[in-house]
């Protein structure tokens, strides 16, 4: 007997509900993860993206609160603009500061899913989310990354580039005659206040009200070591 003439044929919703998992299972996992989201966000996209809900300030690309307003308003829905920030973390503009590829696979969707949620959104997160990102970080080097502080400044504990702002290997030496624990805590909370040779005023966001105390004298703490 010929297995041509005598194929099995499944019903047809079946075989599409079997499409469906394999589609499900091919992506890796179905359900973003909002907190990871949220954290990766802080880290990799705050230094340029104002986004209130995480309580980045980055004014470099364009704001994500109203980014998608005009078109929340319309009716669009928030998994539309999902779809539209993880098409823009894998493609953005040729030539764009944005770097293509800034966060891959599961964490882009996490990040996509976050700002989908969070964009334009009145209020403040809760539960687990509210400790997600930046209200979560408790050591001096988990602070300077929720922060952001990487994407503008080079520092070598925290091996990172930045080229925005100075580097902050040598901060006792920047803070010439006055004490450098006072230097860094005025930069951080009053970036203007001073500026440093050769960059600009009003690129550095003030950090006032958005760390606390604790985490401030950490932070100072971790740029100061070594000095
Ligand atoms: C170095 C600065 C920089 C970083 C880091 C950055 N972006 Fe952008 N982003 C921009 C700029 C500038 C634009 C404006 C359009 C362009 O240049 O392509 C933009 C555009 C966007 C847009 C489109 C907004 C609109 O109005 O259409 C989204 C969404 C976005 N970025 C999300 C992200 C996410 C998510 C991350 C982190 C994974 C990120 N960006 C990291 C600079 C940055
Ligand atoms: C969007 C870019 C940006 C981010 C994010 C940023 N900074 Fe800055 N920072 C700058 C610029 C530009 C300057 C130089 C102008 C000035 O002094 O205000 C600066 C100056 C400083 C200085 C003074 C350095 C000197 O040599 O005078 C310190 C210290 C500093 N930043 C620490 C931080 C820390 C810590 C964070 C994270 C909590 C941070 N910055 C986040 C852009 C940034």
């Amino acid at each position: 007997m010929s297995l041509a003439r005598h194929t099995w044929k499944p019903p047809l919703l079946a075989l599409l509900a079997v499409l469906a998992g394999l589609a499900l299972s091919a992506c890796g996992r179905d359900d973003p993860d909002l907190t990871e989201g949220k954290a990766q966000f802080v880290q990799k996209c705050g230094s340029c993206h104002t986004l209130n809900r995480a309580g980045t300030q980055g004014t470099q690309g364009p704001n994500l609160d109203d980014a998608f307003r005009a078109a929340l308003a319309d009716g669009i829905d928030r998994d539309t603009v999902q779809g539209i920030v993880a098409s823009q973390i894998a493609h953005p503009r040729k030539n764009s500061i944005m770097m293509p590829g800034l966060v891959e696979g599961a964490t882009a969707d996490d990040v996509a899913a976050y700002v989908a949620y969070a964009s334009g959104k009145p209020g403040e997160d809760g539960g687990a989310l509210a400790q997600a990102g930046l209200a979560g970080a408790t050591s001096g080097e988990q602070i300077f990354t929720a922060a952001g502080c990487g994407g503008c400044h080079s520092f070598g504990p925290a091996g990172t580039n930045g080229n925005i702002g100075p580097s902050l290997d040598d901060l006792a030496a920047a803070a010439g005659s006055t004490d450098p624990e006072e230097f860094v805590r005025e930069s951080v909370l009053d970036p203007d206040a001073q500026v440093a040779e050769g960059f600009n005023s009003g690129v550095m966001p003030s950090f006032d009200g958005k760390l606390d105390d604790k985490q401030i004298q950490a932070l100072v703490e971790y740029l100061l070591q070594g000095n």
